[in-house]
């Protein structure tokens, strides 16, 4: 197959739990208020999966929606990536599972992308690119999280702020030049690992009664920290994507940063000179989703018109690891 001219996101498609849990019901059962809440993270709710609904039953679900909207089947599919921080398993992979619900061909590669927050912008990367290296026509990629499985629920500094729910892509080659990702970046700063992260679980620390006993396989966090790096590296990388892309701050239609809280969205708004309309926001219902943050944000403006054919887009993370990336694209919706 030879090299396309550009790789383009065809379709998105989302799902979010049906369980609604709101400030006022956390409020009852750790020390907490709505009105903490939203000042400090802007909050309001978020959607908590159930027992049966795990990251790769959301993750079929929202792919299945993703292919529907594009007219495609699970067998016109050629790769499929999955960014989870939360996986139904140890092992085998999200990826694998998703694979066999959707009922994608037997033979395609399927892997899980473990970049907690920046998942999805570091999976879009890894499958674009091998997109773009002529060998497959087209990838799914998938951000899904069950993050109520690993938060700590007597720890108020961190439950308020997540949630559970999946989006996804389809990632496909098109013969348009000059559409799709123009541009994108991918960092990471492993000194900082312990700033969030879930101390044991893994293969270093298996769990165990002590373990248990400690809590230390839930996920732990120093928000303050977090917040200034996060500032920091997300207005970095908008500022450097746009720079190799040759593009104004100005000329981008659309903003889509991981939702993680508000205030570090309106810092990076003020550091990049521009307001907060051309940033939508999800975050007040659903919290923070981790990888499923940026598909659910995108499909959501996408879905109220605010990305169309022809803009620039601009998708922005950072999460734990620390890990950050950025996406820019030119919305191209082929004609059928
Ligand atoms: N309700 C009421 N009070 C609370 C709560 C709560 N839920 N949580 C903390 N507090 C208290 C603290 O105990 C503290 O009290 P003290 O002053 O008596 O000690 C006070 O509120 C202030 O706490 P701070 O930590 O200073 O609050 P801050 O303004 O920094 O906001 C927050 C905390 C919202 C966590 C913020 O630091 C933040 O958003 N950080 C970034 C987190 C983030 O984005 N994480 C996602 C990373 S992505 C990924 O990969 C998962």
């Amino acid at each position: 197959m030879p090299a396309p001219k550009s790789v383009i996101i065809r379709s998105v498609g989302v799902h979010t739990p049906e369980r609604r849990v709101t400030n006022e019901e956390l409020s009852r059962t750790v020390d907490t208020s709505d009105e903490w809440i939203r000042t400090r993270s802007g909050i309001g709710e978020r959607r908590i999966a159930g027992p049966d609904e795990n990251p790769s039953d959301m993750g079929a679900k929202a792919a299945a929606q993703a292919l529907e909207r594009a007219g495609l089947s699970p067998a016109d599919v050629d790769l499929l990536v999955v960014a989870t921080m939360t996986p139904d398993l140890p092992f085998p992979s999200t990826a694998c599972l998703v694979q066999a619900k959707l009922g994608l061909r037997r033979d395609i590669p399927c892997f899980d992308i473990a970049a907690a927050c920046s998942g999805f912008i570091y999976a879009l990367q890894v499958a674009a690119d091998m997109v773009r290296a002529g060998r497959y026509r087209r990838a799914l990629v998938i951000g899904a999280e069950k993050l109520s499985s690993v938060v700590d629920w007597t720890d108020r500094s961190t439950c308020v702020l997540f949630g559970d729910a999946a989006g996804a892509a389809v990632v496909e080659a098109c013969d348009t030049a000059g559409v799709g990702i123009l541009a994108n970046l991918l960092g990471a700063d492993g000194s900082n690992a312990e700033l969030l992260w879930a101390p044991a679980g893994g293969s270093a620390k298996p769990a165990s009664a002590e373990t248990l006993a400690a809590r230390e396989h839930y996920l732990r966090m120093n928000g303050k920290e977090v917040f200034k790096l996060a500032v920091r590296v997300m207005a970095s990388s908008c500022e450097k994507v746009l720079a190799e892309a040759g593009v104004a701050s100005d000329q981008v239609a659309c903003f889509i940063p991981h939702q993680a809280n508000i205030r570090i969205i309106e810092a990076v708004a003020a550091q990049l000179g521009l307001g907060m309309d051309r940033f939508p926001l999800n975050l007040e219902c659903f919290g923070n989703t981790s990888a499923a943050s940026i598909p659910l944000a995108l499909e959501q403006a996408w879905r109220e018109g605010k990305v169309r054919h022809g803009d620039l887009v601009l998708m922005v993370a950072f999460g734990a690891g620390l890990t950050w990336g950025a996406t820019l694209l030119r919305w191209h919706e082929p004609k059928r």
